[in-house]
């Protein structure tokens, strides 16, 4: 029998998008989600994309009893850690409760595997933890800092994973560095759901093309940057979905591991250049009001992608055009599912 992944937060952004590349590789998946911010018609449609439906367990990764029971009736090799909460804003208003599911659900997830004997773990970390960076592109051995609860959040996970690691012989982590994931699955089954009016700026652009918002703000145009406005590195999520299976392979291989790589494409784009590429994917005028910085912004921020290519033999080849294209089929979708309603 294959081996099977436990994905917590599998029916999420980016745990939806690895489940469809893991099961399409011939790995069984189990999802543990507590649904806080996500929905059960995801396991409909990673059925209908790959014609397999996903074992699910509905609860939460700071249950021990359901992570006992999890790993004592399944045959899990691997987890592939997704769970977590993920707004920058609301984690400064509730510090305790970032910590409390992203550390503390970290800390009872390695308890349960350390327990069971399994001992190969891929964490989703953050090119956040990078803090204001002081040399381009980023490398994994930039200093790292923090500067909000959820960043605080990454840079404690990856510190507990280090000391695990170097506690108890046989580990094989993966702490892997994502830039700004966008974009959805091509068939525009699966994508992004961000719950209120959405914080990243791909949710928001799309919104604004659906007519569900009347104009984007544009967060400063006075960084030092090209055109003025913020730069980053956009990574389609099934470009970042392929990075997870190729640093699971690449555990899978290792003797024991504590692998530390930037998932990115190594390329910036500003707000400017995602707003045209979406107005010419979506063939729709993206309205935009230029205003102030948001607070706690950084200007620039882009990867260096040698490691991953080096270690993982992964590169990000999808571009901003699909990136965008594929948003737009998913926001579509939504549309007019709202519309049928
Ligand atoms: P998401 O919110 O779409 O998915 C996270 C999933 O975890 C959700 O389905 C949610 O219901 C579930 N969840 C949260 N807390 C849980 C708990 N205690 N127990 C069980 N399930 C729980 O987010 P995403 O964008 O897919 O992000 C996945 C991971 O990647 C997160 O850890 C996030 O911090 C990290 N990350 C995301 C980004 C990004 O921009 N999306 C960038 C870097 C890192
Ligand atoms: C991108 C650019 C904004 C919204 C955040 C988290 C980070 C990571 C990814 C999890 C910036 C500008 C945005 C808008 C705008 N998540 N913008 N108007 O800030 O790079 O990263 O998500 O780990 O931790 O901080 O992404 O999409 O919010 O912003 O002008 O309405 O778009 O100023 O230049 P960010 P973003």
């Amino acid at each position: 029998m294959s081996p099977t992944i436990l994905v917590t937060g599998g029916t999420g952004f980016i745990g939806s998008h690895t489940t469809v590349a893991l099961q399409e590789a011939g790995y069984r998946v189990v999802i543990l989600d507590n649904l806080c911010n996500s929905k059960p018609d995801v396991l409909d449609r990673i059925a209908q994309i790959t014609g397999i439906k996903p074992g699910f367990v509905e609860g939460d990764v700071r249950d021990a009893r359901t992570l006992e029971r999890l790993f004592e009736t399944q045959s899990i090799s691997a987890t592939m850690h997704f769970a977590g909460l993920k707004a920058v804003g609301e984690s400064t208003q509730q510090p305790l409760r970032y910590y409390d599911n992203n550390v503390n659900g970290s800390v009872h997830l390695l308890q349960a595997m350390d327990q069971a004997g399994i001992k190969t773990f891929v964490f989703s970390s953050s090119a956040t933890v990078y803090g204001n960076p002081q040399i381009l592109p980023l490398a994994e051995d930039h200093p790292r800092s923090a500067t909000n609860p959820y960043g605080h959040s990454k840079l404690m996970v990856e510190d507990i994973l280090e000391d695990v690691y170097r506690a108890t012989t046989g580990w094989r982590i993966a702490r892997l560095r994502y830039f700004n994931p966008v974009g959805a699955h091509p068939s525009g089954l699966i994508g992004e759901s961000p719950q209120g009016v959405p914080n990243n700026l791909m949710p928001y652009i799309a919104q604004v093309a659906a007519g569900r918002h009347p104009r984007l703000k544009v967060f400063g145009n006075d960084y030092d940057t090209p055109d003025g406005t913020g730069v980053r590195d956009y990574i389609h999520v099934s470009d970042l979905a392929q990075g997870h299976l190729a640093a699971l392979k690449y555990c899978e291989q290792a003797g024991q591991e504590l692998l530390t790589v930037n998932l990115g494409t190594g390329r910036g784009y500003s707000v400017m250049d995602m707003i045209h590429a979406f107005e010419h994917a979506s063939r729709k005028a993206i309205a935009y009001d230029i205003v102030a910085r948001r607070p706690g912004d950084i200007g620039a921020c882009w990867a260096d992608t040698r490691l991953a290519a080096e270690k993982l033999g992964w590169r990000a080849d999808k571009g901003i055009a699909e990136m965008c294209e594929d948003a737009w089929r998913w926001e579509n979708g939504i549309c007019k599912k709202r519309a049928r309603r």
